[in-house]
């Protein structure tokens, strides 16, 4: 293990503009440097590295860290090696023999473990199908070749599970990653067992879940992970590091159900193709993947079921969309699924039908006009009530715009009229939605004025924290200050690397990117979230006392409860 104080030297000694303008050339942008992010494919940049915390943020794609992470997800390597590198380039010598685990502290509950733990089960199962010519011949009677298999890292899960792949089968992390369950006796057995396996990878190309189908027949046919500190269901996508250089390519994501689907189009030499993980299309699915790419299409299978899924992808995209990105959606004809129909009819024909698919703006009309009777003034009412809360979702005036026109027209109501009767608020001048923004939460600004000034930290009140993402962060900045260690914003990024603190603190450090306060302005503003706590903290208190007098009269409070009344009563009524 590499020591934390050899970390924080390293971490003051290296220049984060210097080496990322080395690799990505930086421009300066106000306070801060930019450029087109290296991470995605973009146009004008969102990258932004800021030189007094040392750290780089893209508000395209989300990629975010210190110079540690930079050199990991630039080049590709491991936290040691980024380590060993930023160290021969500040003349600096890494304590030697501390690096035999061969990674940052291996803290058992981490993400980090469980990581280690299924990228070992990855490996595994890979050897595992080398050594079953069962499973080789069903993949290859699939249509598979050993190049595809491979570059999926598909594997095979062995009747025996995972006993002789991990010295110690009793290792927690087995349980927490999800390969192995604890029976009611007792007993621990794997959760995949004769399986074909499918892994699963993060956006960082990390191993966090399977997908496990059975060879023949057999229930369930697909056996997936449960939900784990790293895996949820309904943010990630199967097939998205192998997906990367089509999808830059083609700037087009084609989202299909399956797993094999998945796989067959990259079989047929169509890279771009990603599926969802037995779940419907959620908003963060699509998010994703516009940060990627311009283009969705939604290719499910040709049955009933799939074009429910494609109207749940329907209503969970709009909130996402812009008016430069566009969603279409392809209709197979039924029973074929993405896989079987690019078999028998090949590349060419499957692409000219995601060139060719139907614009969202159609199918939602379609759908809804085939939902009415619009021969009737029953219908065409109907029509616009069931259009209300899609349109209000979506946040593109141009789009908005057209569907209004377009419903205008079938239901024969005019065009201010369908906008008065779904309620439809004006865009603004700058074209972007009147959307209230909400106040941020309290923990949210304490949080970003921290990370600006650390020192702050020692007067955070912890214990009047109100629950929230941010409160866990919180209370570690003040232990951290509290013992007198002083926090830079890319040492504590590192002290996180790993747990589920990162995303809370990369986004508080994103929103601070743009602003440029002053010394004194942090304390204004610091104060200013205290003094907002602690009345937050009254009127619950107040809230709780009214609501106890309306039962019990004041009379049935204690007396310590009567003074604090009082006092509260007294309180609210020089305010009012
Ligand atoms: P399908 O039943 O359409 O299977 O499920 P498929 O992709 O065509 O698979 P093959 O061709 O028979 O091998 C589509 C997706 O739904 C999820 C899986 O993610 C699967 O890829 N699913 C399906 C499950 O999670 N569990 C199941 O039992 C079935
Ligand atoms: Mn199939």
């Amino acid at each position: 293990m590499i020591p934390e104080s050899f970390i924080q030297d390293l971490l003051a000694r290296v220049d984060l503009v210097d080496l990322i303008d080395g690799y990505v050339p930086l421009k300066k942008a106000g306070a801060n440097y930019a450029a087109c992010c290296p991470f995605h494919n973009e146009k004008s940049p969102s990258f932004t590295v800021s030189p007094s915390k040392q750290f780089y943020h893209c508000f395209g794609c989300g990629a975010h860290g210190t110079a540690i992470g930079f050199l990991m997800e630039y080049q590709g390597i491991g936290f040691v090696d980024a380590i060993k590198e930023l160290a021969s380039r500040a003349g600096m010598q890494v304590p030697q023999d501390e690096f035999k685990t061969g990674g940052h502290a291996p803290d058992q509950g981490t993400v980090r473990g469980l990581v280690e733990v299924m990228t070992r089960a990855a490996q595994f199962y890979k050897e595992e199908l080398k050594k079953s010519p069962k499973a080789i011949d069903y993949l290859k009677q699939r249509g598979l070749t050993g190049e595809i298999a491979a570059k999926f890292g598909i594997g095979y899960a062995p009747p025996t599970g995972l006993k002789t792949a991990f010295a110690d089968y009793d290792d927690s992390r087995l349980v927490a990653a999800g390969l192995v369950k604890v029976g009611d006796d007792g007993r621990r057995y794997d959760y995949f067992r004769d399986r074909v396996m499918f892994p699963i990878f993060n956006q960082k190309g990390e191993v966090i879940a399977f997908g496990g189908r059975v060879m023949g027949v057999g229930e369930p046919k697909y056996l997936n992970s449960p939900e784990t500190p790293l895996f949820e269901k309904g943010r990630e996508l199967f097939g998205l590091p192998q997906a990367r250089a089509a999808l830059r390519e083609t700037d087009t994501a084609i989202v299909v159900e399956g797993y094999m689907d998945v796989v067959a189009l990259a079989q047929h030499g169509v890279g771009n193709a990603l599926a969802t993980l037995g779940t419907a299309t959620t908003t963060m699915h699509v998010q994703k993947l516009l940060r990627q790419v311009d283009r969705i299409v939604f290719c499910f299978d040709g049955d009933a079921a799939g074009r429910k899924a494609a109207w749940r992808a329907l209503e969970n995209a709009l909130e996402a969309l812009s008016d430069n990105k566009s969603i279409g959606f392809v209709f197979l004809p039924d029973p074929e699924d993405p896989d079987s129909f690019v078999r028998a009819n090949g590349r060419e024909a499957f692409e000219r039908m995601i060139r060719e698919a139907t614009p969202l703006s159609e199918f939602l009309l379609r759908e809804l006009a085939s939902r009415s009777d619009l021969s009737t003034s029953e219908g065409k009412a109907k029509l616009i009530y069931e259009a209300k809360p899609l349109l209000q979702k979506l946040p593109t005036p141009l789009l908005r715009l057209q569907l209004v026109k377009r419903a205008a027209e079938v239901s024969g109501f005019t065009q201010a009229e369908v906008e008065r009767l779904c309620d439809l608020k004006s865009f603004g001048p700058a074209g972007l939605p009147k959307s209230p923004r909400r106040a941020p939460s309290l923990n949210k600004t304490l949080l970003r004025l921290v990370l600006h000034q650390p020192e702050l930290a020692a007067r955070l009140p912890v214990g009047d924290l109100p629950d929230s993402p941010e409160r866990s962060v919180l209370v570690c900045l003040y232990d951290w200050a509290a013992k007198g260690e002083m926090m830079t914003y890319a040492v504590l990024r590192e002290r996180l690397r790993g747990t589920q603190q990162e995303a809370v603190v990369e986004a508080a450090a994103a929103e601070f990117l743009h602003s440029s306060l002053q010394p004194d302005e942090i304390e204004s503003e610091f104060s200013g979230a205290l003094a907002r706590l602690r009345e937050g903290g009254h009127k619950r208190d107040f809230d709780e006392l009214q609501a106890r007098v309306r039962r019990l009269g004041v009379a049935g409070l204690t007396p310590e409860e009567k003074q604090a009344y009082a006092r509260l009563v007294a309180m609210r009524g020089k305010k009012d």
